[in-house]
């Protein structure tokens, strides 16, 4: 048995407790707190007040601190592990924009607002103080309708066979109890929710009917925002909160990829960016600030584990990453335990690995014509696993490379890509490029962190104009309509 220790996090007045030894990135980034340089100790982002107990310092981590200038109370939480209980002070929360330290330029409010993150898998909000851009509380919780099944497709059959109103009232009724749990501990006045969501889940929530997205062409017309008073929803708030769910883009492309744009600014930018969101439905959106082009791929979750064998999401003990070190392979299991299964952060590395080492070929068969590899006592790989990995990455590729086509460019006028989504911290990169899932330069991709909450908390301080404006610049694309589809898809299926 692993002995215990307590970590206290503040401003928000959380504790978790985990096992003696586990790594902070492992606790930390399920609260927003980023990690861009992947632990390499040049950004800075993880870095955190220590308020009470120890957590040492070692002779790399000291001397990163002097380069970054900082006191003697900070550390770079991706060097740290948890031996003693602590308390720590998370300054990220005081920034409005968690991930990439730019000053987001907001007009003052009087009042709170609510940002949510209507994910299908989890769903995420934030308390905001609208004067300065605070946030006071973060909550993370399962969406209660995965008892209905982990995909968006068995969402939508749900709702088919006449379930719709009971996944609405869960995620309604979640939702509101995520909002009050904030309440009674900040009690403000809340003058304004902003929820943002995939496409499936916008409608689902707002009551709107879900069939069409169930045949082809998958045409919706109920993609604009819904508003709503509290009362229609059962939320203990006051009468006049303004509730808005804002708009999707198109059938597959919801305002969670609204608000990724929005986060990473690249509808004012005259440079071209990629943002990738690599979580249950994989969208892709390119563009800049005349023309932003997006789609939804056919990757579905498998990068959150679904259809994986032993696939998991990046949480305690999933595998999320493995090298070859010593002639062994060397995993990383999330929280100090023992590994139950790999998430999307690991199958990436094992890939990575397996193709360095030449063990398994252009086609992804294990060349030694075993039907699996094994990463620790209980946790391996399989051949299909490896199968459902190429159909991922295909897709996720072929889309990238179908919407460079529409724009008429290549991934060189591209000045970054913006990876959103849950496992972005514990990614790397060099092994994401390695498979061929982003085909850039290291020094052009930016883990964002959860763009759609960022995104969602920056429309709360923005009027109906500056979502007009996004949306008049982005066409929604179908990716299968494009007449190279397949014969990308099928070169992008390989492994160089
Ligand atoms: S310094 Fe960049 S992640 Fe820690």
């Amino acid at each position: 048995m692993h002995e215990k220790v307590a970590i206290k996090l503040h401003p928000i007045g959380k504790t978790v407790v985990v096992n003696r030894g586990t790594p902070l990135i492992d606790v930390l980034h399920e609260f927003g707190v980023e990690f861009p340089c992947g632990g390499k100790g040049t950004c800075g982002s993880c870095k955190v007040k220590l308020v009470a107990g120890e957590l040492r310092i070692d002779e790399l981590q000291q001397k990163k601190i002097d380069k970054l200038k900082l006191g003697s109370e900070w550390r770079l939480t991706c060097y740290c592990k948890a031996e003693t209980d602590i308390t720590l002070e998370i300054t990220q929360f005081e920034n409005i924009i968690l991930a990439d330290n730019s000053n987001f330029s907001f007009h003052p409010k009087q009042g709170f607002g609510v940002a949510v993150d209507l994910g299908t898998t989890t769903i995420v909000s934030q308390l905001v103080n609208l004067e300065n851009g605070h946030v006071l509380d973060s909550v993370s919780e399962l969406n209660p309708q995965t008892k209905y099944g982990g995909d968006l497709i068995s969402r939508i059959q749900s709702c088919l066979d006449g379930k719709q109103e009971e996944l609405q009232r869960l995620v309604r009724q979640k939702t509101g109890e995520m909002i009050l749990s904030m309440l009674q501990k900040h009690p403000v006045e809340v003058v304004q929710v902003a929820l943002v969501g995939n496409t499936v889940m916008h409608h689902i929530f707002s009551a709107l009917p879900v069939n069409s997205l169930s045949f082809y062409p998958f045409h919706t017309p109920h993609l604009r925002t819904q508003k709503f008073i509290p009362e229609e929803l059962n939320w203990e708030l006051p009468e006049k909160t303004e509730i808005r769910f804002f708009p999707s883009i198109g059938s597959f492309v919801g305002s969670d990829i609204l608000a990724g744009i929005a986060a990473t600014r690249m509808a004012e930018n005259e440079k071209y960016s990629v943002l990738i969101d690599l979580g249950t439905n994989g969208e892709i959106v390119v563009g800049n600030r005349d023309r932003i082009v997006c789609a939804s791929t056919a990757a579905g979750p498998a990068f959150e584990g679904a259809r994986i064998s032993q696939g998991m999401r990046a949480t305690t003990g999933a595998i999320s990453s493995v090298s070859f070190e010593d002639d062994k392979l060397k995993t990383h299991v999330i929280g100090n335990v023992q590994a139950k299964g790999i998430c999307g952060s690991g199958l990436i590395d094992i890939i990575a690995v397996l193709l360095n080492r030449e063990e398994i070929g252009l086609f992804g068969e294990i060349n030694s014509g075993a039907d699996s590899v094994q990463l620790t006592k209980n946790v391996s790989v399989t051949q299909q696993d490896i199968r459902e990995f190429q159909l991922a990455k295909a897709a996720i590729a072929t889309g990238v490379q179908v919407l460079l086509n529409q724009l008429q460019i290549t991934y060189t006028n591209i000045e970054y890509v913006y990876i959103a989504g849950g496992f972005g911290n514990f990614l790397n990169i060099d092994n994401v490029i390695r498979t061929g899932l982003i085909e850039c330069e290291t020094e052009k991709i930016i883990k964002f962190g959860n763009t759609a909450l960022i995104g969602a908390k920056m429309f709360l301080f923005e009027n109906e104009d500056f979502i007009e404006n996004i949306l008049s610049k982005t066409t929604h694309i179908n990716l299968e309509s494009d007449p190279d589809f397949q014969d990308i898809y099928i070169e992008k299926m390989m492994l160089s």
